[in-house]
């Protein structure tokens, strides 16, 4: 079977109580998670520490992914996190969300760099694409393709679209190898998107923010 991504992006969502409550909620995975599902939780950048420590502890089969890097290595950037301080705790990164595109005005250039200062320091990037015109820089391997209108609407895009613009980016970057799904995935419907050949896993907002939801995505991808 194909190795499947399931990618949580928790956004701008939660405090540390609650991380360890969503933490304690999950506790009742059914460990270990199968070899052929990639379990990957994006949280804000305050709680990659608190996680890093509770998924080492418990020897957890879930890696950690930063939402957003800096353009730029370190220095004087005030405010902004570098790739080498993410990979400290994750060792994936989230590049080119369209909400960064909207509210933060990420330009195409900008996340060339990004995806450059990801890869210089062993982070893999997760780029978001809005649709298979998007423009992808070099050194992606995995794309998460999430158009605008289904994110956080309830509305997902059909299986057969996503399984068109995975199937179209794929042949357009012979270096992308996985290309996920995004846009209102939950438990009953994230099987129609992983059970088509073409796409790789998905990534998942508003419903990775229960831990029994997730569970259940998880048992279910
Ligand atoms: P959603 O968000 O699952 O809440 O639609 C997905 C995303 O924006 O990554």
């Amino acid at each position: 079977m194909k190795k499947r991504f399931i990618v949580a992006n928790w956004k701008s969502n939660k405090n540390s109580q609650e991380a360890k409550g969503w933490l304690v909620g999950i506790s009742n995975f059914q460990f270990p998670i199968s070899n052929e599902k990639e379990v990957i939780i994006c949280p804000p950048f305050t709680l990659l520490s608190t996680l890093r420590t509770a998924i080492d502890e418990k020897s957890m089969p879930v890696k950690l992914g930063a939402q957003n890097i800096s353009p730029f290595a370190q220095g004087a950037y005030t405010g902004e996190i570098n790739a080498a301080q993410a990979r400290e705790f994750a060792e994936y990164v989230l590049i080119g969300h369209s909400e960064r595109r909207t509210h933060f005005a990420e330009t195409d250039e900008m996340l060339v760099a990004k995806v450059k200062q990801a890869l210089a320091v062993g982070l893999e990037p997760i780029f978001c694409i809005q649709s298979d015109q998007t423009a992808i820089p070099d050194g992606v391997t995995i794309v998460a393709y999430e158009p605008i209108e289904a994110i956080g609407s309830g509305h997902p895009d059909t299986p057969d679209d996503a399984a068109a613009v995975a199937q179209a980016v794929k042949e357009k970057y012979p270096s992308v190898t996985a290309v996920l799904y995004g846009g209102s995935v939950k438990a009953d419907n994230v099987q129609d998107f992983t059970s088509v050949p073409s796409i790789d896993g998905v990534l998942v907002g508003g419903a990775s923010l229960d831990a029994e939801e997730w569970d259940e995505i998880i048992t279910n991808a």
